[in-house]
Formats: structure tokens, sequence, C-alpha cells
């Protein structure tokens, strides 16, 4: 099933807040189309609040990087929910590989944190993938199905109505090489028969699954344009306007 795709820019931990209200500034002021694309951007945690400000009354939504599963407490250096409510985020990215690769996140945090994120009223983007080496040894299938089954085993079906999945092949991050769409829509049948397993045929087929990894203007239409790719997720090209909002635009 199509639905209006979703983009969001993962700026990652590049930007400084006035670079960040600049880059902002830039994208809303090309007019990107909001009728036909929902978009929203993930700036670094410093300057959540002030492109909260300058997003106030636009159709681009606010999104953070993380989240804690906790409220509050003594947890040094973490982002409670209430935290990003309060700063106006609609959507949290969870599980990305790189917070599982640098910061040891594990597939029972991503759950637990999409809880929180749900308890919170945040769209949760929990991400999943495989690394080239799973991929060489055939075990994409494998890898991904777990990682989906673990993340949202203990999600009702209103729960799961309200998340959003990322497949961002570890391989095509940062690396300038995306996967072919064809490889995208494998995946992403792959995840939507999991899910349809796991819950329900209908559930299944209304999910939104984003494609990341290596996403740049020039390949956004393709990989789109796969029946099961239902937006993007774009790191590195997120960080120029023009690019995405022409990324918006395909
Ligand atoms: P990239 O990153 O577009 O720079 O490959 C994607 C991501 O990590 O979300």
């Amino acid at each position: 099933m199509k639905t209006i795709p979703l983009v969001i820019g993962n700026w990652k931990m590049n930007k400084t807040i006035a670079e960040a209200s600049a880059l902002v500034k830039s994208i809303l002021a090309m007019g990107p189309n909001f009728k036909d694309c929902e978009a929203a951007v993930a700036p670094p945690a410093t300057a959540l609040f002030s492109v909260g400000e300058l997003l106030k009354g636009s159709q681009l939504r606010l999104c953070a990087q993380n989240v804690f599963y906790k409220e509050s407490g003594a947890y040094t250096g973490e982002l409670s929910p209430l935290f990003l409510q309060e700063v106006g985020c609609q959507y949290v990215l969870i599980g990305h590989s790189e917070r599982r690769q640098y910061f040891g996140e594990t597939d029972a945090d991503v759950a637990k944190k999409l809880h929180a994120a749900l308890a919170h009223h945040l769209t949760p983007v929990v991400c999943v993938g495989e690394t080239l080496q799973q991929r060489n040894e055939g075990l994409t299938v494998k890898v991904v199905t777990s990682q989906i089954k673990k993340a949202f085993e203990a999600c009702s079906v209103a729960q799961m109505e309200k998340v959003v999945i990322a497949y961002e092949p570890i391989w095509a991050i940062g690396t300038g090489v995306n996967a072919t769409p064809l490889q995208a829509e494998e995946v992403h049948q792959v995840i939507r028969k999991s899910l349809a397993d796991q819950f329900d045929k209908i559930l299944a087929s209304k999910l939104r699954i984003l494609y990341g990894g290596s996403v740049k203007a020039s390949n956004a239409k393709e990989l789109k344009a796969q029946p099961n790719v239902n937006g993007l997720l774009v790191g590195g090209a997120s960080l120029d306007a023009q690019e995405f909002v022409a990324i918006m635009r395909a």
C-alpha cells in the first residue's frame, strides 16, 4: 500500500546551533511541497530547541536522534522522552546502527526506547539493517527479521500503527554505495512479511518502511518508486538544503 512518503534528514553529530538554524531556514525558504511528502529534520540535541522554534507554524517536523527509556533520574548524559516532547519533537530515531555500533545499544534497549517513545506520543523510527559481512554470508533476512521481532515483541497492533521502520543496510551508510532499488525492495518485502506473521497482514501493509543509506537527490526517485519503500532516511545529503529539498521533491 502506498502512503504519503516520509523523508527524514538525520544530521547526526553535525551543525552548531547557528548552523542548524541557518540550514532549517534555507530549507523552509525553498518552499518545499508538504502536500505530497511529509518531512522531518533530526538536528543534534543541542539544536533541537532552536530548530523547534523555527519550525513552529511550518509543516516540517522535528525528530530527535535518540531517546532514553526513563523519564528522569540518575542517567548522566541521557535524554528523557519528556525533554523531547517539551521541545516539540514528533519523531525519534531508535536503534540507528551508529548507536548500536558505538554505544552498544542492543535489541532489548531498542524495545525499551520504543515503548518510552510511544508512551510519550513520539513516533518511533526504528532502524534495522545488516553489515556487509552479514550480507555476504547470506544472513540479511535472518538479521533483519530478528531485529524486527525483538524490537516489536511486546507491541500491540494499536501501538504498531504508530511506528515507522527504517531499513538501513550498514554497508550503505555514509559510504556512497546505496542499496540498489531492487535490493532495498527485497528487504522491505521481507520486513513486511515478518510483520504480517508477527501481527497481521492489514497492519503490515499499512506500516511505513523507509530506506536509508547513501540516499541522494540522484537516486531518491528510483528508490522511492519501489512499491514497499514508503520514504527515505537521509544522512549526509540532508546537511545541504538544496539536496534535501530535491530529495523531498523526488
Ligand atoms: P547516509 O546516512 O545518508 O549518510 O548514508 C543515512 C543514515 O545513517 O541515516
